[in-house]
């Protein structure tokens, strides 16, 4: 049960994943194992002197001079359009160049990526630093000559973990385009309106990929994609195919002469070109990533060249941990942030060698992740609390049947529960791995709290301080602070800024400043950073060792497995199914994947078989945003619980959910529905409540 004073209240929410986080008691410290802090790359604590509020902004030079750097910069912060800021101005650089061209006077044959394709018999395939380099700069003059890509066009790319991710995307950097990637797992629809909110005029997709041992057929999304951005009013001039299998197509979808271009008859022309990489301001966008928010418009956050890569780097080097002789996987897929930071740009901008998997954790079964690192000697994993859960239900003595010799472990995208942390600590492990529970966002480009791995003691459920030269603060509802200790929570919030902060909303400037920091914003015609802390959403404690604990989302947002949906998105897809009168969503508890969407939906008049419309309304949700969203359970009811003003109360609903108290009804308009829904979801005698699941799958972080 939350504390009612844990509870992150938010205006206008009224049910949050926050107030449904489940209270654990103050766990013990773990100093780090002595033998990762023999090598780690930061062992003397006294860094953070160098990181102290009176030494910012400078202390982040450190960072940028990780990079190489075309033009130096004059400014290290730049805050007269506070909250709109520009890090290392005057600079000019190119990411592509400083994830590749740096590299090879040292590092040509050493691998960048070892693709594992999900068939097993399939071999890796290593693609060292000048292969990359070779691949990345023959589809850049394929982009550039082929689809008229320029310096600060969107580029949206809809890809698997192929290697043809990481290359389509630096490909982008090196011309100076924005680079829009959207997770290979959302539908075509939801690629669509992201092609349109972008305006890209090109597409770079494949034609299919292997997930679950099924080859799935990709570039019939594409299709799907293009329509629905024409119909939000955007053409898509050129869709670039990949292919998953040289030798043949493998996709059924119609090609569209003029429009489709099939990448592997095209790039012969360009063999051996040398595309020279465009040198970019340091505040030119580098991507954009599209993130759920408040309203059913996905947020496309805007990331600039200079600050985020140097962030990239920075974070990678000190919380990774990351060596040249490393060999580093990044579960994540790189169509999240944590794949663009923690996949491609912080770790190719170190030289490091990555394993990148096509497939699912646990094809074709649950100790495939451990064949893979005990083959590949990973030294480095890095993954959510869903996988982790999975991997741990699946198999909780697995990893001990594998001589695996991870020195290093992170974790990251939900809290994770004490004893989901000690199984990875231990077993996972073996007690000799550093543990790390990165808490961060889209919007942060990079980790803003965590131990350092080789310093600071761990502490299981808890993402630790405040990372390097980023000092956090929890605000209450009226922006008083929350001292430490008091085991209060309330709202995180950032006091300053730092490199990896987005630049803004792609085209919605206003909803950039109201979203993160007008709520405790002090004036709004200052241009003092002090005056703008960042608001992050989420809802949090702060213990008097300094150590922050995330208990979830304090807005309209879900974490379902380390992945954000906007409540607003999955409702408006349910209102499509035409017997649909009213839909509310609320996140509910869920063992694996740490929330899932619970559909309510109230039929029309007349309205047939509510089975079959509930059946309709998950098909529905599928097909707009894609499995990932895919409710728990759809519940028809015969009448929402309302307020006398007509508005839906979610935080019934979501308490009932969750088996919580629905606390006090009498003000509203109807509180006999309540009692009805109650019978709906907690038929007499079930205790506790077992949803009824619109699926009986396990749980796949990366559902296609
Ligand atoms: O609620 C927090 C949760 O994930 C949200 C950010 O999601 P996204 O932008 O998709 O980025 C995920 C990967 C960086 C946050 O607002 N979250 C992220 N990391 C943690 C976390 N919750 C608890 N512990 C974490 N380590």
């Amino acid at each position: 049960m939350p504390d009612p004073e844990g509870a992150a209240p938010n205006s206008g929410v009224d049910v949050s994943e926050a107030q449904i986080a489940v209270h654990w008691k103050e766990e013990e410290h773990l100093p780090p194992p002595a033998k990762f802090v023999s090598q780690a790359n930061v062992a003397d604590g006294s860094i953070r002197s160098r990181f102290t509020l009176d030494r910012f902004p400078d202390c982040f030079r450190e960072y940028a001079e990780l990079l190489s750097w075309e033009r130096r910069w004059h400014t290290t912060l730049d805050t007269e359009r506070a909250p709109f800021y520009r890090w290392f101005v005057g600079g000019r650089l190119n990411a592509s160049f400083n994830c590749l061209d740096r590299h090879l006077p040292h590092h040509a044959a050493k691998p960048a990526f070892l693709w594992v394709p999900e068939p097993e018999a399939e071999p890796v395939l290593a693609v060292t630093y000048r292969e990359l380099y070779e691949r990345v700069n023959e589809f850049a003059a394929l982009l550039r000559d082929r689809a008229g890509v320029r310096a600060g066009d969107r580029v949206t790319v809809h890809l698997p973990m192929v290697p043809e991710l990481p290359v389509t995307m630096l490909a982008c950097a090196r011309l100076g385009a924005i680079h829009s990637v959207v997770f290979g797992g959302f539908s075509g629809e939801a690629c669509g309106v992201r092609i349109a909110d972008s305006g890209s005029r090109v597409l770079v997709t494949i034609d299919g990929y292997y997930r679950g041992g099924k080859l799935l057929d990709h570039k019939a999304n594409a299709d799907l994609a293009v329509a629905a951005a024409a119909r939000e009013g955007q053409r898509v001039d050129h869709v670039l195919v990949w292919r998953r299998r040289p030798e043949e197509r493998s996709t059924s979808a119609p090609w569209v002469e003029g429009r489709d271009l099939d990448v592997v008859t095209e790039l012969p022309r360009f063999r051996g070109a040398e595309v020279p990489p465009v040198p970019m301001e340091s505040e030119a966008p580098l991507f954009l990533m599209y993130t759920s928010g408040t309203t059913g418009r996905p947020k496309g956050c805007q990331h600039g060249t200079g600050g985020y890569l140097a962030y990239a780097v920075g974070t990678s080097r000190i919380y990774q941990d990351l060596h040249p002789e490393d060999v580093y996987w990044c579960l994540a897929d790189i169509g999240w942030i944590t794949g663009h930071t923690y996949i491609v740009y912080g770790p190719l901008a170190l030289a490091t060698t990555s394993v990148l998997y096509e497939g699912l954790p646990t094809f074709p079964d649950p100790a495939r992740i451990w064949r893979i690192a005990e083959r590949l000697g990973v030294t480095i994993l890095h993954t959510s609390p869903t996988t982790i859960r999975l991997l741990r239900k699946a198999d909780p003595e697995g990893p001990r049947r594998f001589d695996l010799r991870f020195k290093h472990l992170t974790t990251v995208g939900e809290p994770i529960e004490p004893d989901v942390w000690r199984w990875y600590f231990e077993v996972v492990g073996g007690g000799r791995a550093a543990v790390v529970d990165t808490w961060w966002q889209t919007e942060t480009g990079g980790v803003l709290c965590s131990t350092i791995p080789g310093v600071d003691p761990m502490k299981p459920g808890s993402a630790g301080p405040g990372a390097l030269g980023v000092h956090p603060v929890i605000l209450d509802d009226h922006g008083a602070e929350v001292p430490p200790g008091t085991g209060r929570a309330g709202n995180l919030c950032i006091r300053n800024p730092w490199p990896g902060i987005f630049q803004t909303i792609w085209g919605d400037p206003e909803r950039f400043v109201a979203t993160y920091f007008r709520r405790f914003n002090r004036d709004p015609t200052s241009r003092d950073w002090q005056d703008w802390p960042y608001f992050a959403g989420d809802g949090a404690t702060e213990s008097s060792d300094g150590y922050f604990r995330i208990l979830g989302r304090v807005d309209d947002v879900i974490n379902v497995a380390g992945h954000r949906l906007g409540t607003k998105e999955i409702e408006s897809a349910c209102l499509t199914v035409r017997e649909v009168a009213e839909a509310a969503v609320v996140p509910v508890h869920d063992e694996l994947r740490g929330r899932r969407p619970e559909i309510y939906i109230s039929l029309k008049p007349g309205a047939s078989d509510p089975g079959q419309v509930a059946s309709a309304v998950a098909r529905a949700v599928e097909e707009q945003i894609g499995k990932i969203a895919r409710p728990s359970a759809v519940r028809v009811v015969a009448d929402m619980p309302k307020t006398r003003s007509g508005k839906i109360m979610r935080r019934v609903l979501g308490a009932i959910s969750n088996s919580l108290d629905v606390g006090d009804i009498t003000t509203l308009a109807n509180p006999e529905a309540v009692a009805a829904i109650q019978a709906l979801v907690r038929p007499a005698g079930s205790s506790p409540p077992r949803p009824s699941r619109t699926d009986g799958d396990a749980a796949d972080p990366g559902d296609r």
